[in-house]
């Protein structure tokens, strides 16, 4: 198809109308030119298709769809080829809806544990994220149908969403908040991308030519086209013109007839319209071109490939005395509502109308199981007889599990969470019941950290976050052993909601959000901090015992144009199957900026039988030791010693070695006479040009013993305090400090030599 050629017949009218949907969920059809429309939806762990009445918070119902676990689980896989595998099914079922996008993955960082959407976003870090989401993407693509990666960008709160400036300085944007989709652009192409409703420093992420065009396309290099969140138009001419194509929903042809006028004006340049027509049709025809209506949608398969999903993204968070895995045989009581009704999708647009559910006391029908309600989720509380009937099942069994977690009212798209707490009554449930049964487990569902004022009373904690509709399936498989859980926590969980770093600044004033902690999110925060969490960042325990061993680099200094490897040896030294997560960090050991102490950039999981040991190889390439430089505006590597480090966890660091990396780029410098001696003799180009301005200086503060000064003083002042003292001066000192009468020219002269250097 020769889209040019198309756009180029089309009428102003038609373009300008294409670049925006034809309702909820179609783009426009140009029947006189043959351009069909085409059906998107979200997504993004599932299809929420709405054939008949659209709606975007997902109030009216969808068609029958399987929900896979949300981005909460599946980060916690860490497992890339999992992503990919669901991504791939899900491409399959939009194939067979006739889909041509599925709107995710949604990538937003969990900068608290507060958003509303957390469920809906993979990780506090952005390396996990950026890798899980292109995993996500390659699987969904590999069936031609298109993504939409979300919510661009620095929409990592629900609170005003709409109108919200995220303030977020240059730095802690390119290596916080923009890499997830930069690796997912980058990488995998996704056909489109949707940009936020909030503004970023002020301007509306619909309108920002910056983020849209300057980052996205000329840096980054996408080709797909811009969707617009649903409703996040402010000034749709401003948008064409920033790189925003198509305005979703519809504006019933009022924005569509502002672009019109805008050309016949002469303020929009009618190449841009073309531009954004261009962009949409190229996708249009390469879903049209691509359909496969006939693929089959077997929901049946993908319910079991869910459970399967799920089983392997659950964390078991804690394991005295190795209580799980529970013996098949023991008699078990299981307590509280989500036993029966899980809680496994958050609300909001990813609302899907599932198939089928499965819950744990479903799923463990043959098994010796006793149930109580123990709390009632649509009251959202426990009578008495609630709590004593839980008791005595806890008392009558072996083991007590307690489901709890969440409520949907409690997180939601749409607004925030006040508090980082469970319900008052699954809090007093879990006290009575682990008082009743020693052997007490919780399970969790939630997309986000919650407090455990009862963690030191239960033996067991299995956070199985939002695991989709097979939850309960999997639930039981990890209960009773027949799958090891290998997930690991994708975020902090924090003692208290005080402890996380945007705490003081999250929500902002008003329309202004200020990211104020900067780079410092998550565990770059409480590992700088040397904070005490209640669980670290990647923490996640296994049925059986994982040892590393062997670290090496393949090399001891490199330069930053050079790759490294590291390879290490996990063993799975205890005695079941199970899957190991290992996890690479890097840390700059002497920085000039304020970084992390550690940060992923690199993690692998791997399946091993008992007493397997398997080699893991990891390439680090100039950015793993690169932090954004605000002077060159790209990234930048301090020369200097870095610390590569292998852990269960950023709490739980098993191996680490040292490699020295040199920059191959100078940084651009100007020296004034308000530049200090000590970073002039930092660098070690400009020592020799410094020499004779120091030496005056030197003399001035510490004149030779003929001048009067006696040896005692001379050594009272040693040449190293001298120096020491001159460090923080600026060299115009020389004119304050008793130069002579030719100070001016010399300093005028040494300036001269240090900047053409
Ligand atoms: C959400 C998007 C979603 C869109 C369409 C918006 O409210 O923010 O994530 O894809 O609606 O339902």
């Amino acid at each position: 198809m020769d889209i040019k050629a198309l756009v180029s017949r089309m009428t102003l009218e038609e373009k300008a109308g294409l670049c925006s949907g034809a309702d909820f969920w179609h783009t426009k059809a140009v029947e006189r030119l043959g351009i069909p429309a085409t059906m998107v939806s979200d997504g993004p762990h599932g299809l929420r298709k709405q054939d008949v009445e659209g709606d975007h918070l997902g109030i009216n119902d969808s068609i029958k769809a399987v929900c896979f676990p949300a981005a909460s689980a599946t980060a916690a896989s860490f497992d890339r080829s999992l992503l990919t595998r669901m991504g791939e099914a899900i491409g399959d079922s939009c194939q067979h809806e006739k889909l041509s996008v599925v709107l995710g993955p949604a990538v937003n960082i969990k900068r608290s544990p507060l958003c509303g959407r957390n469920f809906e976003y993979f990780s506090e870090d952005p390396y996990l994220t950026g890798q899980l989401a292109a995993a996500f993407i390659h699987g969904v693509q590999s069936r031609n149908v298109g993504t939409s990666i979300k919510h661009f960008a620095a929409n990592s709160q629900e609170h005003r969403r709409m109108s919200s400036s995220s303030d977020v300085d240059e730095r802690t944007l390119r290596e916080i908040y923009l890499p997830a989709f930069e690796t997912a652009v980058k990488q995998e192409q996704p056909w489109t991308v949707m940009c936020s409703y909030n503004r970023l420093n002020g301007v509306y992420a619909s309108e920002n030519p910056w983020l849209l065009t300057e980052v996205l396309r000329d840096e980054w290099g996408f080709e797909g086209y811009v969707v617009s969140d649903w409703g996040a138009v402010s000034d749709r001419v401003a948008g064409v013109a920033a790189g925003l194509d198509l305005e979703m929903p519809a504006s019933g042809g009022v924005n569509d007839r502002k672009i019109v006028e805008a050309v016949r004006s002469g303020r929009l340049d009618e190449a841009l319209v073309d531009r954004a027509a261009e962009r949409i049709l190229s996708i249009v025809f390469r879903y049209a071109e691509n359909a496969k209506p006939d693929t089959p949608w077997d929901k049946e398969a993908q319910h079991l490939l869910a459970a399967e999903i799920a089983a392997d993204c659950m964390v078991l968070l804690k394991n005295e005395d190795k209580l799980l895995p529970l013996g098949r045989e023991d008699k078990v009581a299981f307590i509280g509502e989500f036993a029966e009704k899980p809680r496994f999708q958050g609300g909001g647009s990813s609302h899907i109308n599932c198939f089928r559910t499965t819950s744990a006391l479903e799923a463990a029908e043959a098994l010796n199981i006793v149930y109580a309600q123990g709390y009632s989720v649509a009251g959202d509380n426990a009578s008495e007889a609630q709590i004593a009937e839980a008791v005595a099942a806890a008392r009558a069994a072996k083991a007590a599990v307690v489901f709890a977690g969440l409520p949907d009212v409690y997180e939601s798209e749409g607004y925030d969470r006040t508090h980082m707490r469970l319900p008052d009554c699954q809090n007093r449930l879990i006290e009575a019941v682990a008082e009743a049964n020693p052997n007490t487990v919780v399970v969790l569902h939630n997309g986000s950290p919650v407090e455990m004022p009862w963690i030191g009373k239960v033996k067991a904690v299995l956070e199985a976050y939002l695991g989709g509709q097979a939850v309960g399936l999997a639930t039981v498989r990890v209960l009773f052993g027949e799958v090891s859980p290998s997930g690991c926590l994708p975020e902090t969980f924090p003692l208290k909601l005080s402890d996380n770093p945007s705490y003081l600044f999250y929500g902002g004033e008003g329309d202004t959000a200020e990211y104020r902690e900067g780079v410092f999110v998550g565990y770059r925060y409480y590992d700088r901090k040397e904070a005490n969490v209640l669980f670290p960042f990647g923490h996640g325990l296994s049925y059986t015992d994982f040892t590393f061993s062997g670290l090496r680099l393949s090399a001891d200094s490199i330069t930053d144009q050079e790759s490294l490897t590291a390879t290490v040896t996990v063993t799975n030294t205890g005695e079941r199957a199970g899957k190991a997560v290992v996890q690479l960090y890097v840390g700059d050991d002497e920085s000039t900026v304020f970084r992390p102490v550690r940060e992923l950039k690199g993690f692998e999981k791997v399946f091993l039988q008992p007493g397997e040991a398997k080699e893991v190889s990891f390439t680090l390439d100039k950015r793993a030791f690169a932090y954004w430089n605000t002077q060159i505006h790209d990234w930048h590597v301090e020369s200097g010693v870095f610390t590569v480090e292998i852990g269960h966890s950023s709490r739980d660091i098993a191996l680490c070695a040292k490699v020295h990396v040199s920059s191959t780029v100078e940084l651009p410098r100007h020296y004034t006479p308000d530049s200090i001696f000590g970073d002039i003799l930092a660098d070690a180009r400009a020592t020799e040009a410094l020499k004779p301005l120091l030496d005056t200086m030197r003399a001035l503060f510490a004149p030779a013993p003929e001048d009067g000064t006696t040896e005692a003083a001379k050594e009272a002042i040693s040449d190293e305090m001298t120096l020491a003292m001159l460090k923080y001066m600026p060299l115009r000192g020389i004119l304050s400090f008793g130069g002579d009468e030719n100070a001016p020219q010399l300093l005028e002269q040494i300036l001269k030599d240090l900047n053409t250097l």
